[in-house]
This record gives structure tokens, C-alpha cells and sequence, in this order.
């Protein structure tokens, strides 16, 4: 055993490294369990008790400058491998870092959801895959009801009627099912559309849902909410109006419309004083809003005699339209870095 002990320190005194793959070698041959030197550790508990001292001192004595030489090995490929960077020309200019920005449609969600943060609403998410309970029969769109048509849906499977969302409004009653009252809540997410694609028209956008439901929920609180939500958004000068309207699930319901400025001598801020979006008319529609119909909380668990709410859903895109002065919805979703860049950092 002593010699063999001998025959690598001799070997380790002659070991030399130049690089990892040298330094991987000579931990095989001397640091791992399985290397020459693990394999002296096992023969040394199998030698008779009176050798055992002499043959560990010289085992201890081997061990240690292997220790040492492995520390010395590793720090000297470390200090080569930074020599070595400096080896090309510092001079140089180094090749930018382009930093991306987030998309326009990422900002306005995280706006809009910022704003209603800041009056209690969380946010909730619901599957994009839907039935057509949560996405319809929940909602109160009977069977065969026209209302339907409003929504040209994606089927995934038609005997199951399993689709593409064609709204948000899924998620209130996913909530609904799941949790009790008071929800005051703010659902985000994508939704599908058998359209054509066009400047004003897609097959995927998105909308934010938003409702609440407690007790003595009133069409007052939905107008307050939503006059500040427009405010917040679009600058305190900002009106909001309720048009008459239908939805399944709300009664009654409305169409919501901000105003435009569009007497304002420096130009209106949506549209620049073209007037091509409210088309003269001051007022610009952003989306729906209603008192939650009782069928819709009977249908989803909730007590329509003890709890009401309102709701209402927005677009995204049609904001982030508005609020960038922003003509063609397909820019979204072209991914041209020339659109994309320009939107970080307005609010
Ligand atoms: N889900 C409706 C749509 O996509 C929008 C909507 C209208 C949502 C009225 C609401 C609402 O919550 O109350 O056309």
C-alpha cells in the first residue's frame, strides 16, 4: 500500500493543468470517490490494525496536497480564463443591448386594472376553452336565442359545446359559482370571434370584465365606478353616458360612451380634432355595462333577494385605440418592432 501511495505522489508532484478538461482529469485520477485515490481510501480499511497508523499518516500527509494542488489548479484557470477575455480589443464599441418594451395592449390592461385596484377590485382569471354554460346558458342566452348571433362562435366541439370564450363575461359566472359575496372584481383575458379580420375587427381581442355584488348594489354605484374609471383614464374632464341597450344578462342595460373633447380649439385628444371617431357626435363607445340580471346569480348560487350587482365589459383594444390615437387594430398583432417601441412609459 505504500507504495502504491508513493507512486501517486509521484504522480501528483508531475500533474499539470492547461485546462478544465485537465482539471476534470485530475479530479478522476485523485478527488472523486471512484479515483485512484478513493479506491486507497477502501484498501485502508481492509489493512491489519498495526499498519493502519503509518499507512494514514501517509495517506492524510497525500491527501492534503491534493487538496492543495486542486485549489492552486482551480484558481489558475479562473485567472486564465479572465486574461483570456481581455485578449480581444476593449476598445471596441460594445454591440447594443436593445431593451424590449411591453405591448400597448399589455399597458392599457395593466392601466385599466391599476385604476380599479385603487377601488378594491382584484382580479380573477377564467379558461379561454369555455362550455357553454359559463360562456352562455349561465348568462341567460336561451337556446336558438338570437342574442347568440351576436357572438359568431368558435366551436372546439360542437356535441359538447365546447368553444372559444366569446366574452369575459364567462368569468362572473365561474366567480359566482366559486365565491361568496361581497366580489368586487376585475377579469382580464382574451376572447374569440369568427370575424373577418380588419382595421376594426379581429378574431382574438380582449376585454376587461368587471363586476361587483353585495348588498344594495345600485345602477348609481355602476355610473360612479365607471365615470371614475373613464376619468382616471382619459383626464378629468372626461363625461360618461348610458345608452339604452340589450345584453342577456344584465337588466337594465347600457351602452357605455365617453366623451370627446371635440370643441376643443387644440384638437380633440382622441381623435386630433378629425373627428373621425366620434364622427362629430362628441361621444365614443368603450363597451356594455348593466345591473347583473337575478337569473344570472340564481343560475350561479347567489341569492338575488339578498345580493345585487352590476357589471360591465370593456375592450382593450378599443381603448388602447383611443388612447394612442391608434387607426388599424391589426397593427397588434403584427409584431413590428417600429409600433411596438413606441408606447412604454406614456402614463
Ligand atoms: N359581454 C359583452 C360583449 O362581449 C359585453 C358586456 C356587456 C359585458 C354588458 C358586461 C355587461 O358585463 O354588463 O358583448
Amino acid at each position: 500500500m505504500l507504495t502504491k501511495i508513493k507512486e501517486l505522489k509521484l504522480q501528483l508532484e508531475e500533474f499539470n493543468v492547461k485546462n478544465q478538461t485537465d482539471l476534470e482529469t485530475f479530479k478522476t485520477k485523485f478527488v472523486y470517490k471512484k479515483s485512484e485515490m478513493g479506491s486507497l481510501f477502501d484498501a485502508f480499511r481492509e489493512i491489519p490494525n498495526d499498519q493502519k497508523k503509518l499507512v494514514g499518516q501517509e495517506i492524510n500527509i497525500l491527501k492534503k496536497e491534493i487538496e492543495e494542488k486542486l485549489i492552486l489548479f482551480e484558481e489558475f484557470l479562473q485567472k486564465s480564463t479572465t486574461t483570456e477575455s481581455f485578449e480581444y480589443d476593449i476598445s471596441l464599441p460594445s454591440i447594443p443591448e436593445t431593451l424590449g418594451s411591453r405591448h400597448p395592449i399589455t399597458l392599457i390592461r395593466e392601466k385599466i386594472i391599476s385604476i380599479f385596484e385603487k377601488i378594491g377590485f382584484n382580479t380573477s382569471d377564467g379558461p379561454e376553452i369555455e362550455d357553454d354554460w359559463h360562456n352562455f346558458g349561465a348568462l341567460n342566452f336561451a337556446d336558438n336565442h338570437p342574442a347568440r348571433e351576436m357572438q359568431d362562435t368558435f366551436f372546439v366541439n360542437n356535441q359538447e359545446k365546447i368553444l372559444l370564450r366569446t366574452h369575459t363575461s364567462s368569468v362572473q359566472v365561474r366567480i359566482f359559482t366559486d365565491s361568496k359575496p361581497p366580489i368586487r372584481t376585475l377579469a382580464p383575458g382574451r376572447v374569440f370571434r369568427n370575424e373577418a379580420i380588419s382595421a376594426r375587427a379581429h378574431c382574438v381581442f380582449h376585454q376587461v370584465e368587471g363586476f361587483f355584488v353585495d348588498k344594495n348594489v345600485s345602477f348609481a354605484d355602476l355610473k360612479q365606478t365607471l365615470l371614475y374609471f373613464a376619468q382616471e383614464m382619459f383626464g378629468p374632464e372626461t363625461k360618461v353616458r348610458f345608452r339604452p341597450s340589450y345584453f342577456p344578462f344584465t337588466e337594465p342595460s347600457a351602452e357605455l360612451d365617453i366623451s370627446c373633447d371635440m370643441n376643443n380649439p387644440k384638437g380633440c385628444s382622441l381623435c386630433g380634432g378629425s373627428r373621425n371617431i366620434c364622427k362629430g357626435s362628441g361621444w365614443v363607445e368603450i363597451g356594455g355595462a348593466g345591473m347583473i340580471d337575478p337569473e344570472v346569480l340564481k343560475n350561479c348560487g347567489i341569492n338575488p333577494e339578498e345580493f345585487t350587482g352590476f357589471a360591465f365589459g370593456v375592450g382593450i383594444e378599443r381603448i388602447t385605440m383611443l388612447k394612442y390615437r391608434i387607426k388599424d387594430l391589426r397593427l397588434f398583432t403584427e409584431n413590428d418592432v417600429r409600433f411596438l417601441k413606441q408606447f412604454e412609459d406614456v402614463f
